[in-house]
Order: C-alpha cells, then structure tokens, then sequence
C-alpha cells in the first residue's frame, strides 16, 4: 500500500461468497493502483462499532451486504437514490461525514443500455417482478429513465402495494397469479425475485404473448443464465443478466475510493463467471 489509508473492503456475515474482492482486485491490478480491497466478517451486532473505526483501519470506503444495508443507511449520510431504495451498499468517507449511496440502481441502467440499446426507445411500460430491496432499486432506475409505466407483481400482493405507495401513480400492482395477462404490451420485462437461482425453483413464465422486440433482464447472476433469460435467448428477445448488473454496479464504489472509472471488460466478466462456475 502506498499510504496507511488506501484500502477498502466488504463488509457482511457471513461474506466468503461476496465477489466484490475478486472484481475490485482486478482493477486494483488492472490499472496498476497499490491499494487493498479485503473481505472483513462483522456480526450485525458489531456493524456500528466497525464503521466507526473505518478511517482508524486504513479504509476510505466500504461496500455493505447483507445482513447490513438497512443499518448503513441510518448510520450515514445517504444520497437521493438511496433515500429512494431504503437501503445502501455503497460507503465512503469525505473528510469525517461517512456518505453512503445504493449503486444497484446504475448497475442495473448501465448493464441495460450495454446489453440492449435501446431498451428504452418504446418503453411504455415495463412488467416488475419481486417487491425487496433490488426491486426498488430497478424501479427507481425505470423512473428516472422515462418508463411511463410500470406493473409490479409480488407472490406477496401486500410488498408490491407498498411499493405502488412509495414510488406513486405511475407504479401500479397486478396479480401474481396472471402475469402472462401482462406481457403482451411489456417492452421490458425484469425478474427481481430469487425464483430461477442455483437451488431455488425456476420462474416459471410463458413468454409467448411477449412482444419481439421486448427485452428481459434477470438479476440472478447464479446461474448466469436463468430459465428466463435462456427462454427469452430462444425467442431471440434482447436479454440483459444479472452478473453484468453485478459488475456494473461495482463501478461507482471503485472510482470513488480510489479516483479512477474502471471499464467492465470481458476479461473481468469471465474471471467472475469462471469463480460462480466452481463455486456451484
Ligand atoms: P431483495 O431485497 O434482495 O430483493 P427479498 O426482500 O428477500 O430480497 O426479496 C426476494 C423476492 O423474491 C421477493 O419479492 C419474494 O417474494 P415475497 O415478497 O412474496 O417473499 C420473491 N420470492 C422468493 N421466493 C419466491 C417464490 N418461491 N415464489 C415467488 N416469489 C418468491
């Protein structure tokens, strides 16, 4: 390390299967910057304690994952798209003010504009399934984005009222139970939920009444390719994954802890979906 302070790290419990080291050490390497980013086990009862001592263990920022991103968002200064996901993964000291911000939000855009262009160019409405945290985050996104409309479906109808209560009218609900019902006008369809992930059932949804120039985005990267996004691939519908939100997402962590926008190359793609591959 050049200096005492230039370090950052992943903060979670448990936290072996973050990939956050792996990606970010592969920019620390890629543009030659002498830095650190390390894996650090802290128990939710010891989470204040620990980043009140960031700066104390050399680091300027951090990421948080579970069980922590609720409690970061009160124990720091969270920006607007935060506030607007109520949860954050993203910490960063500015002189003493621990600020915090939730980068799912752009991982989610900037893998969508890389993986289908212009995904935005018609969409009137797009179909959003799932009611947690990363489903905020994709809405917040879409409205930013210009989406006119959008249909969130939840297997809990109560998550996804919530949802239409925060974000407004332009959010509406539909039944879990009819959701081929609503693809036939879906320009983007996204799966927010954990169905299709190694060990979880598949999603299962017939895509039949999607249009053909819908695009589908999961943002289950374990496996890389899900059941939906092999039967979207197979109708030939643009498909964005959710490794690539996952990379993308890592990128505004990384330019402000250590001043340089990295590039999600190939190379990085394929180191990390080598890792995911032995690891299931
Ligand atoms: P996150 O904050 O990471 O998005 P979460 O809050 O645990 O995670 O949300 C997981 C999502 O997957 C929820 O929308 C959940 O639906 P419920 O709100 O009804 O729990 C959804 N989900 C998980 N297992 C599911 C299943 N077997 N069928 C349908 N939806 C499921």
């Amino acid at each position: 390390m050049t200096t005492g302070r230039h370090a950052a790290c992943v903060i979670g419990w448990p936290v072996e299967h973050s990939r956050s080291p792996l990606i970010h050490n592969y920019w620390l390497k890629r543009y030659g910057i002498a830095a650190e980013y390390r894996r650090e086990a802290v128990r939710k009862e010891e989470f204040q304690a620990f980043i009140g001592t960031l700066a104390a263990r050399g680091y300027v920022g951090a990421n948080v994952t579970v069980p922590h991103k609720e409690a970061a968002f009160a124990l720091s200064q969270p920006d607007e798209r935060a506030r607007a996901v109520g949860a954050v993964n993203t910490l960063w000291l500015e002189g003493n003010v621990l600020r915090s911000t939730n980068t799912d939000v752009e991982g989610f855009l900037d893998n969508l504009d890389v993986c289908a262009p212009h995904w935005d160019r018609d969409a009137a409405k797009a179909l959003v399934l799932g009611a947690g945290g990363a489903a905020r985050a994709v809405i917040y996104g879409l409205l930013s984005r210009g989406v006119e409309r959008i249909v969130v479906a939840n297997r809990t109808a109560s998550r996804a009222e919530a949802l239409q209560r925060a974000f407004g009218k332009q959010v509406k609900v539909a039944d879990w139970a009819s959701l081929e019902g609503e693809l036939a006008d879906t320009a983007l369809l996204v799966n927010t939920t954990t169905l299709g992930m190694h060990g979880q059932p598949a999603l299962t949804l017939d895509l039949d009444s999607l249009g053909r120039h819908a695009t589908v985005a999961d943002i289950v990267y374990v496996p890389v390719v899900t059941p939906l996004l092999a039967a979207a691939k197979a109708r030939g519908l643009a498909t964005a994954d959710g490794l690539g939100m996952l990379l993308h997402q890592a990128v505004r962590g990384f330019s402000l802890w250590f001043g340089k926008t990295p590039e999600v190359t190939g190379e990085l793609r394929a180191l990390v979906e080598a890792d995911l591959e032995t690891a299931t």
